[in-house]
C-alpha cells in the first residue's frame, strides 16, 4: 500500500524555527527515516537530519516522534493511523544546530570526566581473569549505541540546563556502575558518582530505561545498584570495610 503521509516537521536553527507542514508518500514496510530522506529528495532538499546505519546500531538519528523520544529509523510507519499527523522534532534536551540535528557534545564532555578502567597494577595484560557472571553484567551495559535518548528523557535535564554541569545522566552514570561493578577496577567510584557526577540527581523515574532502544535496564541493574553502593559507603563503615577487603 502506498499513501500520503502527514508529516510535521521542525525546521529551523539556534536562532528560530517552526513545524511545517508536508505530505510525503509512505510504503509498506517504510520507517519514518525512508519519508524524512524522501522529504528530502523531493521537497527540503537542505533538510537537515543525522543518521548513518538505518539499523538501529549507530545511534545517530535520534529524534522525537510525536513528543517520544525515538530512533528514526528504527520507527515503523505502520505504528501511526494513515490519516495521523506524525510530528518529528529534534531531541529537545541538547541545543539546535539545525533542522533535526542537535549538538551532543554534552555527552562526549560527560564521557571524558569519568576516569577509564582501572585495573589492579600488579596485573598485566594477558592476566585478567573473571568470572562469566561479571562478563554478563558489563555486557548488558555494553550494549549501548550512544544514542543519548536516555539523556535526552531524563527530566533533570531535560529542561534544566542549570543541572548539566552538575550531572552525567543515566547512560554516564551506568558507566560509572559499569565500572564500580567490574572485579577487576580498583579504583572507588562511588565517591565520585555522588559528588561529581550527580547520582542524587536521580530519583528513580525510570524514564531512562523506557526509551532505551537497546532494552538494558538503565535503573534496575545500573543506577539503583549504584546507589546502594553508594548508600553502603556512606552510612555502613563495616560494610565499606568488607567490600574493599573481599570485593576481588
Ligand atoms: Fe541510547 Fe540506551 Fe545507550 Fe542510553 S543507554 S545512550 S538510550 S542505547
Ligand atoms: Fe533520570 Fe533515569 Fe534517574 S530518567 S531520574 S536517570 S531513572
Ligand atoms: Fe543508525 Fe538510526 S541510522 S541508529
Amino acid at each position: 500500500m502506498s499513501y500520503q503521509a502527514k508529516l510535521r516537521v521542525w525546521r529551523g536553527d539556534a536562532g528560530s524555527g517552526e513545524l511545517r507542514d508536508f505530505d510525503v508518500e509512505a510504503n509498506d514496510g517504510e520507517v519514518v527515516l525512508d519519508l524524512i530522506h524522501r522529504l528530502q529528495a523531493t521537497q527540503a532538499p537542505d533538510l537537515a537530519v543525522r543518521w548513518n546505519c538505518k539499523a538501529g546500531k549507530c545511534g545517530s538519528c535520534s529524534a522525537e516522534v510525536n513528543g517520544r523520544p525515538r530512533l528514526l529509523c528504527m520507527t515503523r510507519m505502520s505504528v501511526f493511523e494513515p490519516d495521523e499527523v506524525i510530528t518529528v522534532t529534534p531531541m529537545r534536551t541538547f541545543p539546535v544546530i539545525r533542522d533535526l540535528v542537535t549538538d551532543v557534545s554534552y555527552n562526549y564532555t560527560k564521557a571524558r570526566e569519568i576516569p577509564s578502567f582501572t585495573p589492579p597494577p600488579e596485573l598485566k595484560p594477558g592476566e585478567y581473569r573473571m568470572r562469566q557472571v561479571d562478563v554478563e553484567r558489563s555486557q548488558e551495559f555494553r550494549k549501548c549505541i550512544e544514542c543519548f535518548l536516555c539523556q535526552n528523557t531524563c527530566h533533570v535535564i531535560r529542561d534544566h540546563d542549570e543541572n548539566k554541569a552538575a550531572f552525567a545522566g543515566p547512560r554516564y552514570l551506568m558507566r560509572i556502575a559499569e565500572l564500580e561493578m567490574h572485579p577487576l577496577d580498583v579504583a572507588d567510584r562511588r565517591n565520585e558518582a555522588q559528588t561529581e557526577h550527580g547520582l542524587g540527581y536521580c530519583n528513580i523515574t525510570k524514564c531512562c530505561t523506557e526509551v532505551c532502544p537497546e532494552n538494558i535496564h538503565i535503573t534496575d541493574n545500573a543506577l539503583i545498584p549504584m546507589k546502594e553502593r553508594v548508600a553502603d559507603r556512606r552510612y555502613d563503615p563495616i560494610v565499606w570495610l568488607g567490600n574493599k577487603l573481599f570485593r576481588h
